[in-house]
């Protein structure tokens, strides 16, 4: 006769074995080494590697590494032709060919206040991440690349 308040050993067994079987499914997830391996190095916070994968997170405020300069901004243009303009038009207007044709109406106009509103960070994460409709560029254009073209959108004021 067991005493009230009391659990049986199999009940421990049991919970020992429910507990030690969640931990097992994190081991996927976990950081691995191999032998030899150093430990990573997470980067500086705030740095925008310009090589290999990017880790900006979308979040975190970064300035713009690229000084608005007449070649950035010669840059952004031409970056614009190729990757822009089929729905933002050749000046940014709204009236490209593909911008044309979406309904509801589609890319605004870049000159007006609302995008002219916006610093260069919110222009770099809409440029990195999409936004509505319009496809992100993330992994199409180095990110050098889309803050040339934030450059050259906020030169359209
Ligand atoms: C497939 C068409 C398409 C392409 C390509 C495209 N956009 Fe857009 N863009 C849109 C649409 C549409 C919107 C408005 C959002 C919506 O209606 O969903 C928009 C919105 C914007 C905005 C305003 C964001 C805001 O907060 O109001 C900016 C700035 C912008 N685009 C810049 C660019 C730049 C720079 C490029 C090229 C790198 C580009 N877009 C490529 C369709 C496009």
């Amino acid at each position: 006769m067991k005493a009230p308040g009391t659990i049986s050993l199999r009940t421990v067994l049991f919970l020992s074995m429910l507990i030690s079987s969640w931990g097992c499914s994190d081991m996927t997830d976990q950081a691995s080494f191999r032998s030899q391996d150093t430990p990573h190095v997470l980067p500086p916070a705030g740095s925008v590697p310009v090589t290999g994968m990017e880790l900006f997170d979308g979040t975190t405020r970064i300035e713009n590494p690229e000084p608005a300069t007449a070649t950035s901004i010669q840059k952004g243009r031409e970056l614009f032709g190729v990757n822009c303009s089929m729905c933002h038009g050749p000046e940014g207007r709204g009236d490209g060919k593909v911008g044309e044709v979406m309904a509801p109406p589609g890319p605004p106009n870049l000159h007006g206040d609302t995008v002219q509103g916006l610093d260069d960070f919110d222009l770099f994460v809409r440029l990195t991440y999409g936004y509505g409709r319009m496809p992100g560029f993330r992994t199409r254009l180095a990110a050098s690349d889309r803050w040339h073209l934030v450059n050259y959108v906020k030169d359209l004021r």
